[in-house]
């Protein structure tokens, strides 16, 4: 059946007629604005990088050697092992735990299609819809993950908002309460204990009762890092009620510190990286929960990617967890059928990283570059938009991160109607809050009072344009208001 109109118009920013898919897909050229317009578009949707942060020459050198030498371009170019190209695995884990101060094995580490492609998988080959309950998303929530979440069986009533608190990330108190009102509820109802699991998961894999979806480190939209004490906690509220919490930590790499004093010189330094929830939870001895026919599989997991470290196009990523969950999760079907994704580009990223060209990127273009990206947003928006009463979120904690910046509208306005008239009036895309509720769960939080704004993609000139073309569109609807 084909798709009816609201499930692919999107509902917000751009235009009546335009889709979410057009303008993520580029179908929708960018550099055009509306038939007849004079302006030029500007999207400060798009969560993609900005060309000038990728490296074209590091991935030349990279293919140079691959596809000169028959011991590497032969197994490169051939279906692969199910967990991943070997080589990768050991780069990676090696490159990881510096960054991480800790001990991370290759036999820790999955190489996967990237974070989305990761997540499929992980829910394919670690839940079942007919005894998993529910999917709890940090709220506001990455809009993307909730298709797949949809996919994997957990549409409405089955995935459910958690707000994050002040402190910054999910309220693990809240969570907590949730899970055990739940459990409460449904520990006598027949239809949820007791009936036949339709998937098999012996004898690699295990199915979790709950997923708990959340970005805990400059999350994707608000910005928030959840701290290290909380992050303590989730895991322990993990291993109480059989959840598998599922981190997307995409950005973890991508951190600067800020400082109040807009002349301090930029330091592009990453600094002491908190601990991912994988790494609290493989530190601690193997749960009860977590461990079905003598293997332990853990109840976090680290979902990584390339995508923002060198580009998106790459399609490739990894997952961090105990050694017989990256077990259990190269058995998925489609993996197993020729291997983990993305083969010949993870080849490749193993010569990128034994070069030690990934982290000289990140150090000299990609942390430069966005932080001067969100320096410069922030003092346009501090300046344009400060005196409308628009505030800005995570901006105090001495260091920032990711793409994005989430801001509360003033006087009550509604993120969906600046969003509409930005892209009428001003040839600008923004998103809205509500792209960020968690789809599904229509008595969840609600973020119509906020827009994101991403810095990653647009030239630093047309960044500065946006907001102020957004200041114009505020300052409309507040006269419009009085
Ligand atoms: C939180 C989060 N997870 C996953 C992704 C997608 O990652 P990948 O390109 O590796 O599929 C993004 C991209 O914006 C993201 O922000």
């Amino acid at each position: 059946m084909a798709p009816t109109t609201s499930e692919t118009t999107i509902s917000n920013p751009t235009s009546t007629s335009s889709t979410l898919q057009d303008i993520t897909n580029h179908t929708l050229d960018p550099e055009r604005g509306a038939p007849g317009s004079k302006k030029e578009l500007i999207n400060l949707l798009r969560g993609w990088p900005s060309p000038s942060l990728l490296s074209p020459s590091i991935l030349q050198s990279a293919t140079k050697a691959l596809l000169s030498d028959p011991s590497l371009f032969v197994p490169a170019l051939q279906y692969g092992p199910d967990p991943g190209y070997q080589p990768l695995r050991e780069e990676l884990a090696a490159w990881l735990g510096q960054q991480y101060s800790t001990s991370t094995k290759s036999d820790e580490i999955c190489i996967t299609g990237g974070a989305s492609q990761g997540l499929a998988c992980v829910l394919a080959s670690f839940t079942d819809p007919s005894y998993t309950q529910t999917v709890w998303a940090s709220a506001p929530c990455y809009y993307l993950a909730c298709p797949i979440f949809e996919d994997a069986g957990f549409g409405p009533g089955r995935i459910k908002a958690v707000p994050e608190d002040q402190q910054g990330g999910i309220d693990i108190d809240l969570l907590e309460s949730m899970l055990q009102k739940h459990e409460a509820q449904h520990q006598h109802q027949p239809s949820h204990r007791n009936v036949p699991e339709r998937k098999n998961a012996d004898p690699y894999r295990k199915h979790y009762r709950h997923v708990v979806y959340l970005v805990s480190t400059c999350s994707n939209p608000s910005g928030t890092t959840m701290s290290l004490e909380k992050r303590k906690r989730l895991v322990e509220t993990a291993r109480k009620h059989d959840v598998l919490v599922v981190s997307d930590d995409v950005y973890d790499f991508l951190q600067w510190p800020i400082s109040s004093d807009a002349s301090a010189p930029p330091s592009s330094e990453l600094g002491a990286l908190l601990p991912r929830l994988s790494d609290i939870d493989l530190s601690l001895p193997p749960s009860e929960a977590a461990t079905s026919s003598g293997k332990w599989f853990g109840n976090a997991i680290s979902n990584g990617s390339f995508s923002k470290l060198l580009g998106p196009g790459l399609r490739t990523g990894w997952v961090h967890g105990t050694p017989d969950f990256i077990m259990g999760l190269s058995q998925t079907g489609a993996t197993r059928s020729g291997g983990a994704g993305s083969q010949f580009a993870a080849a490749l990223l193993a010569e990128v990283m034994k070069a030690g060209e990934l982290g000289r990127h990140l150090q000299e273009a990609v942390r430069p570059g966005l932080q001067r990206r969100h320096r410069l947003i922030t003092e346009t928006i501090k300046h344009e938009l400060g005196e409308l009463g628009v505030t800005v979120a995570a901006q105090d904690g001495g260091r920032f991160g990711g793409y994005f910046v989430w801001l509360t509208l003033p006087g009550g306005l509604d993120g969906k109607a600046v969003a509409q008239k930005a892209r009428q009036d001003e040839e600008l895309i923004v998103a809205e809050g509500e792209m960020f509720e968690v789809r599904g769960d229509e008595a969840g939080a609600r973020f119509k009072g906020n827009i994101r704004l991403s810095f990653s993609w647009e030239e630093e000139h047309k960044m500065e344009e946006g907001v102020k073309r957004l200041g114009r569109v505020l300052r409309g609807l507040l006269g419009e208001k009085c």
